[in-house]
């Protein structure tokens, strides 16, 4: 039977250098190396062969399948740089001519934002883990210092899952999972989506995005935390910043606070993304509750941190004054191109 698959080589590699352009080519190869080709028709023989044979004739065959396939290949490679060839010396070839411009996607504006944040941060030595989105009723509430009973739930209304488990409405259980997680002393963001089943308007989404921030380490005070926000915020805005600072509740720190930002959609004069008070609350901030600590694990007699809680979405509005959060996620193309 070898003669055959010789005869068969010796035909298929003088046919395929014979081939002069693409199309010729690919005939070629469905003829040969087909499904119903000429080299699968050879495997047909095999059941007339005594089985001692069959083996070697097999080993065979796929050999001159192999060696066909790199044949095309290369042959592929070939006419392709002829093409090219032929194209660039043609006399109306004009290489000063506009190429066929790519579509260029960007970062989506929260996206960018989040990066930017991030990088501010990484320069200062924080470290970025990423925790779950679907969260458990343990690390979204109790550990953060919220029994079942306790009125502060009602503060975030919840999407529940059918298991038992939550979507996560801030970013605040990444505390006591951060605090499980690196030894102290230690700080990190944690950047991420958060959910509440709320009602909708300017400034409130179902789906928006926080930026979480913790510190711990020992003797740490309101003075380090309020100069950290003013950084990360003369930062991204890269000019003073006027912000105002007032007692905040959180069963998660004490003493909280809420920082607010002078509404840059219509310069503090009152809009609808302010509610027309001129402020924005973009930056609830706190010094970690001792319970909160104890939850991670740590002793409060040692150590201490701050934490915060930054709307990124409202800051997003707010630098490039956006007059209604719900742009952000409606997927429109139109207002999407404006950050290309
Ligand atoms: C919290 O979520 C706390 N976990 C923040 C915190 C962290 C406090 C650490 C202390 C220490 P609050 O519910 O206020 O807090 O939300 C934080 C920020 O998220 C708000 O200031 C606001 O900028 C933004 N935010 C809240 N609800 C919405 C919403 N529905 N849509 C868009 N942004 C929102």
């Amino acid at each position: 039977m070898s003669h055959e698959i010789d005869a068969l080589k010796s035909q298929a590699l003088a046919e395929l250098s014979g081939s002069l352009n693409m199309d010729a080519l690919r005939d070629l190869e469905i003829r040969y190396l087909g499904k119903k080709g000429l080299v699968a028709g050879l495997m047909a023989h095999m059941r007339d062969l005594p089985n001692e044979q069959k083996p070697a004739f097999g080993q065979q065959v796929n050999d001159l399948k192999n060696l066909l396939q790199d044949k095309v290949a290369a042959l592929r490679e070939d006419l392709k740089s002829v093409t090219l060839l032929e194209e660039v010396n043609d006399p109306w070839f004009d290489p000063s001519l506009p190429g066929t411009p790519e579509p260029r996607g960007a970062l989506h504006p929260l996206t960018a934002m989040a990066e930017e944040v991030e990088g501010i941060f990484r320069r200062m030595g924080f470290i970025v883990p990423d925790y779950p989105e679907a969260e458990s009723e343990f690390f979204n509430f109790e550990a953060l210092n919220i029994p079942g009973d306790h009125p502060a739930r009602d503060m975030q209304d919840t999407f529940w899952l059918k298991d038992g488990n939550l979507l996560r409405t801030h970013t605040s259980p990444g505390q006591v999972r951060a605090m499980r997680e690196f030894a102290p002393p230690f700080k990190a963001i944690f950047p991420g989506k958060v959910y509440r089943y709320e009602a909708l308007d300017a400034s409130h989404e179902h789906t928006f995005h926080q930026v979480e921030g913790l510190l711990i380490d020992r003797e740490v005070s309101v003075g380090n935390l309020i100069h950290s926000m003013r950084v990360l915020l003369s930062e991204i805005f890269r000019r003073d910043v006027k912000i105002r600072l007032r007692p905040g509740y959180f069963p998660f720190v004490e003493p909280g606070f809420e920082l607010d930002f002078e509404c840059s959609v219509c310069g503090g004069t009152g809009c609808s993304v302010c509610k027309y008070s001129g402020w924005v609350e973009l930056l609830p901030c706190g010094l970690v509750h001792p319970n909160v600590l104890r939850a991670g694990g740590l002793d409060p007699a040692e150590w201490s941190g701050w934490a915060f809680g930054l709307g990124l979405s409202r800051l997003v509005m707010m630098k490039y004054r956006i007059d209604d959060i719900r742009h952000l996620m409606g997927g429109d193309l139109r207002f999407l191109r404006q950050f290309a």
